[in-house]
């Protein structure tokens, strides 16, 4: 499964790229807002940053003005991965957009039907949003294994990415179902590492060595 962290914050993106585990980014426009940075600037930044896609989100409502703010968005960099919104606007942007070869998520999708048919419009991510699903008294998870289920039915190659995680249990849950990508907040990525299991043994086995009196060379 491929991780990406869903911020606009450099210092977090540069953090996590350092641990060689990081796969791409996602922003969006709340995200940008909340960064305080000018947006072509911050997304030229983080695609100098990570190899991988880095979601830069349109503005637009309209397929026309979304094809011209998409066009000034991936001349930012290769690895600019259009977003749209799950719109009949935004589809048809979308099936423009990957039949020229420019990769294209697709956002904001809260039901299996709307993400089969970003999957026909050639999708290369869709990104349903688990968090905010639950939120609203749906399952979100259940979200993620029809869109599994349904892509694997008719070979879709369009990548499962889910977005809007809280916690390190929908990171596990998206990991048994098989989706291809989760995006987490920097904070439930760093949560991933820890377990008060591995502390305590670290703390146990260097308060033993402590004991030997022995120190491994490192010149
Ligand atoms: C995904 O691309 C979105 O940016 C994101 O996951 C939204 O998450 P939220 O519901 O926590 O705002």
């Amino acid at each position: 499964m491929k991780f990406f962290v869903d911020t606009a914050d450099i210092a977090d993106i540069k953090e996590l790229a350092e641990t060689g585990l990081l796969d791409g980014v996602t922003t969006n426009p709340s995200l940008i807002a909340k960064s305080g940075r000018d947006f072509m600037e911050v997304t030229k930044e983080i695609c100098g940053i990570v190899d991988g896609p880095v979601s830069a989100e349109v503005v637009a409502l309209d397929h026309e003005t979304m094809m011209k703010e998409a066009e000034t968005l991936r001349k930012i960099a290769d690895n600019v991965c259009i977003k749209v919104p799950l719109t009949i606007d935004g589809l048809k942007t979308c099936k423009k957009l990957t039949n020229d070869g420019t990769m294209v998520n697709v956002t904001l999708c809260f039901s299996a039907n709307q993400a089969l048919l970003a999957a026909k419009a050639g999708a290369t991510f869709i990104s349903p949003f688990v968090g905010r699903h639950d939120d609203n008294g749906f399952d979100g998870m259940a979200l993620i294994e029809d869109i599994v289920t349904i892509y694997s039915n008719y070979g879709f190659e369009t990548e499962v990415l889910v977005a809007s995680i809280r916690n390190p249990v929908h990171v596990l849950q998206s990991a048994l179902i098989g989706a291809d990508v989760a995006t987490m907040p920097p904070a439930v990525i760093k949560g991933l590492f820890k377990h008060i299991l591995t502390d305590k043994g670290i703390e146990g086995f260097l308060a033993d060595w402590a004991k030997t009196g022995q120190t491994i060379p490192t010149a």
